[in-house]
């Protein structure tokens, strides 16, 4: 018997169930529309306070080198989701940058990882995907997590852009995604790791899509300009002094290093955006075995050991 039916015994349950998340594929009757979707704080915290973390667990979070472990609910498998960050780091920034009963919003949401820990955590979340079939993974791991808590997810199928036509002004708490990584999954894997050569990724694009709306289908250049054009729009929807915080690495292309975080920073300031931290997320616990690259005449460090968690904010109108 699987999880899911394990956990829905009864019809009122299946009704809970459907009634905690809802999903909107590009032939609902909702697909452009408005939603309904609630963003005010269900918690007691005071007015001023961005979370509901107690001194002890904000004295924790100032670190600015932070790890992760996945659990047995994360995507793993490279065929579901080529690219997924873990819930334990998505409950981090969650539980940093909001309160309960707040909403999020993940314009890449790609296997759901946001809306997952959005649900443990008692927050409500949006999440934007062009393909169906991530839409599909979503609503399935939704309908495998907690169903009895009053918060609400919501996965749709479509265009980042678009994310404004579904949203109102200022309602937002917090935007925190991992876009694509700019054309890095967008080439055939070689034989030059470990790891590659003993995995099935070998030979294969790893690559989301091949549709031209997908930010993995793009230079840095286009990228950078889109990625901006995209967080501009989502500006007005963030409340002022709410977060928005985005994963990426670097990435090497014929031997230069392609600084996709600096292109970012540069570009969302342009957009009004205000840059508050830059956190290293350490992934050298996650990575097992590492091939010698450049030895002994080239230095460079390898991209998969860390990535960047850019943290900037709406600024204020004034000292608000
Ligand atoms: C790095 S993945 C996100 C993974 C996610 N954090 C997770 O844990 O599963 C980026 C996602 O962005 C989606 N994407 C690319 N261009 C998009 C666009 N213009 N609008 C919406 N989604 C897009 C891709 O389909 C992909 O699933």
């Amino acid at each position: 018997m699987n999880t899911i039916t394990t956990a829905l015994k009864t019809e009122t349950d299946y009704r809970v169930a459907s009634h905690n998340h809802f999903i909107i594929r590009d032939d609902s009757i909702d697909y452009g529309k408005k939603t309904e979707i609630s963003h005010d704080r269900t918690c007691s915290c005071g007015p001023t306070n961005i979370n509901c973390m107690s001194a002890k667990e904000w004295l924790k979070s100032q670190i600015g080198v932070w790890q992760f472990f996945y659990e047995s609910r994360d995507v793993r498998d490279k065929n579901l989701h080529p690219a997924t960050f873990p819930i334990s780091l998505s409950r981090k920034i969650i539980e940093l940058f909001s309160h309960q009963g707040e909403l999020v919003l993940d314009p890449f949401v790609g296997s759901g990882t946001t809306l997952i820990a959005a649900n443990d955590t008692g927050r409500n979340s949006i999440g934007f995907d062009l393909q169906k079939k991530y839409i599909d993974l979503c609503e399935t791991r939704l309908q495998q997590g907690d169903l009895f808590n009053n918060s609400r997810q919501l996965a749709i199928q479509d265009d980042a852009h678009n994310a404004v036509k579904y949203i109102d002004k200022e309602t937002l708490s917090l935007i925190w995604t991992s876009p694509p990584y700019s054309n890095l999954l967008n080439r055939v894997r070689k034989n030059k790791s470990p790891r590659d050569r003993n995995n099935e990724q070998l030979g294969r694009v790893e690559q989301y899509s091949q549709d031209p709306r997908d930010l993995g289908t793009m230079p840095i250049d286009s990228y950078t300009k889109t990625m901006g054009d995209i967080f501009e729009t989502l500006l007005p929807l963030l409340r002022f002094k709410a977060h928005c915080v985005i994963n990426v690495p670097d990435m090497w292309w014929e031997n230069q290093r392609i600084t996709i975080h600096v292109s970012l920073i540069e570009e969302l300031r342009r957009r009004g955006y205000e840059l508050r931290n830059i956190i290293i997320w350490d992934r050298t616990n996650l990575v097992n075995k590492i091939g010698i690259f450049g030895w002994p005449s080239n230095y460079i460090t390898m991209g998969v050991t860390f990535e960047y968690l850019l943290d900037f904010w709406r600024p204020p109108i004034h000292n608000c």
